[in-house]
C-alpha cells in the first residue's frame, strides 16, 4: 500500500470511529423535573436558638427558602416550588387536602413534571399522605416529607430529608408505589406509616408491616411494594368536590358513655370511626347512642385504639347484626379518611366494608 492510500484509509477509519462514537454515545442523563409543594410544619419552622428543639414556631419559612437552603437539590433535579399552605399540621383541614390533591393531579398530568415532593408537618403527615394515596390519579412519584427539628436547630433533619425526598420523587424506583413518606433515611407506604414518638427523629414507623425501603447514600433501595389498591386503581374522584362528608372519631375507654356519639349525631356527622378497646370493642353503654345515630344514617366503622393488629369482622361485635364496618388494620385517623371518601360514593355499610378490604 502506498503512502497516499494509507493516509486516505486512516482518515476513513477515523471518520467511521468518530461517527460511531457520536451515534452510540450515551446521552447525558436528563435531570428529573420535581415540583416541591409546601404546606408548612417543622421543616419550615424556626426556633429561638440552635438548641431549641421544642417550643419553636412551625410553618414560617416559605418554599423558596426551603429550596435555597439545600443548594444540592439543583444537582439532582430541576426543582421549583409552590406554597399551597403555611400551617402547623395539627391545623390541617379537608379543604386544604382537596386543594392540594387537585394541584397534585393537575401537575402530574403535565409531561414536564416527573414527580412531586410535599413538605408537611409531621403531626398529620400520615393522614395527608394516605388521603393523597387514595385520590391521586397518576403513577408518578409523590413523596411527603417533614422533619422533627426546625432548620434553625443543631442537627436539623429537614435538609437531608428534603434532599432525599427529591431524589425519590425523581426516581424510577418510586413509580407506581403509591404516595410515599420519606424521613430519617426510611421509605414508607402512606397506608402503613404512623407517627409513633412525640419528639424524636425516628418517629415514623409502620408497626408490624415495616418500611418499603431505605436510603443508602443517595440511592433508594426498595424491598417490597404496597399490595392494597392506591392512586390510579381507586374509585375515588375528588376533581369536582369542594367538601368531604363529615366523619369524626370517638375514643373508647373505661366508664365511657354514648354522650359523645349523641353530640356528634346532633352535629350532623355522616360517619363515626369508633376507636375501640382491644379488638375494636364497643361498650354496652354506647349502643343506644350508636343505634340512634344509625337511624339517622350515620355509618359506624369499628377501629381500635391499640395501634396494631386487624379489627376482625364479627369478632368483638356482631357487625352483621349491627351493620358495622370492621376497620381492618387502619388506625382510626386513617379509617376516618377512607370512610370520608367512601361516603362520597355510598352509605351502604356492605359496600364500605368492601372498600376497607381493598384499600
Ligand atoms: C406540625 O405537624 O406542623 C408540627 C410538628 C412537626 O412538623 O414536627
Amino acid at each position: 500500500m502506498n503512502r497516499k492510500t494509507y493516509c486516505v484509509l486512516t482518515i476513513i477509519c477515523l471518520l467511521v470511529f468518530s461517527l460511531q462514537a457520536i451515534c452510540f454515545a450515551e446521552a447525558p442523563a436528563r435531570l428529573p423535573n420535581v415540583k416541591i409543594l409546601a404546606t408548612g410544619g417543622t421543616i419550615a419552622g424556626s426556633g429561638a436558638t440552635s438548641t431549641t428543639t421544642v417550643g419553636y414556631t412551625a410553618a414560617v419559612a416559605p418554599v423558596d427558602a426551603l429550596i435555597n437552603n439545600v443548594p444540592e437539590l439543583k444537582k439532582i433535579a430541576n426543582v421549583s416550588g409552590e406554597q399551597v399552605a403555611q400551617i402547623a399540621s395539627e391545623n390541617m383541614t379537608n379543604e386544604v387536602w382537596l386543594t392540594l390533591a387537585k394541584r397534585v393531579n393537575q401537575l402530574l398530568a403535565q409531561d414536564d413534571v416527573d414527580g412531586i415532593v410535599i413538605t408537611h408537618g409531621t403531626d398529620t403527615l400520615e393522614e395527608t399522605a394516605y388521603f393523597l394515596n387514595l385520590v391521586v390519579k397518576s403513577n408518578k412519584p409523590v413523596v411527603v416529607v417533614g422533619s422533627m427539628r426546625p432548620p434553625t436547630a443543631m442537627s436539623a433533619d429537614g435538609m437531608l430529608n428534603l434532599y432525599r425526598a427529591t431524589i425519590l420523587a425523581g426516581s424510577k424506583e418510586a413509580v407506581g408505589k403509591g404516595v410515599l413518606v420519606m424521613l430519617n433515611d426510611t421509605i414508607h407506604a402512606s397506608r402503613d406509616v404512623t407517627k409513633t414518638i412525640t419528639d424524636r427523629v425516628d418517629t415514623f414507623r409502620a408497626p408490624e408491616i415495616g418500611p418499603l425501603g431505605f436510603f443508602t447514600g443517595d440511592k433508594p433501595e426498595f424491598y417490597r411494594a404496597p399490595l392494597r389498591k392506591h392512586t390510579t386503581d381507586t374509585e375515588f374522584d375528588i376533581s369536582r368536590l369542594n367538601a368531604l362528608p363529615r366523619v369524626d372519631i370517638v375514643y373508647h375507654y373505661a366508664n365511657n358513655t354514648g354522650v359523645v356519639i349523641e353530640a356528634l349525631t346532633q352535629a350532623g356527622v355522616k360517619g363515626i370511626v369508633h376507636a375501640g378497646t382491644g379488638n375494636g370493642s364497643i361498650g354496652k353503654a354506647e349502643y343506644p347512642a350508636i343505634e340512634a345515630a344509625q337511624k339517622k344514617g350515620v355509618v359506624i366503622v369499628r377501629s381500635a385504639r391499640v395501634g396494631n393488629g386487624i379489627v376482625a369482622r364479627n369478632g368483638e361485635a356482631n357487625d352483621d347484626k349491627y351493620n358495622f364496618v370492621a376497620g381492618d388494620n387502619l388506625n382510626p385517623q386513617k379509617a376516618r379518611i377512607l370512610l370520608m371518601l367512601a361516603l362520597t360514593k355510598t352509605n351502604n355499610p356492605q359496600d364500605i366494608q368492601r372498600m376497607f378490604r381493598e384499600y
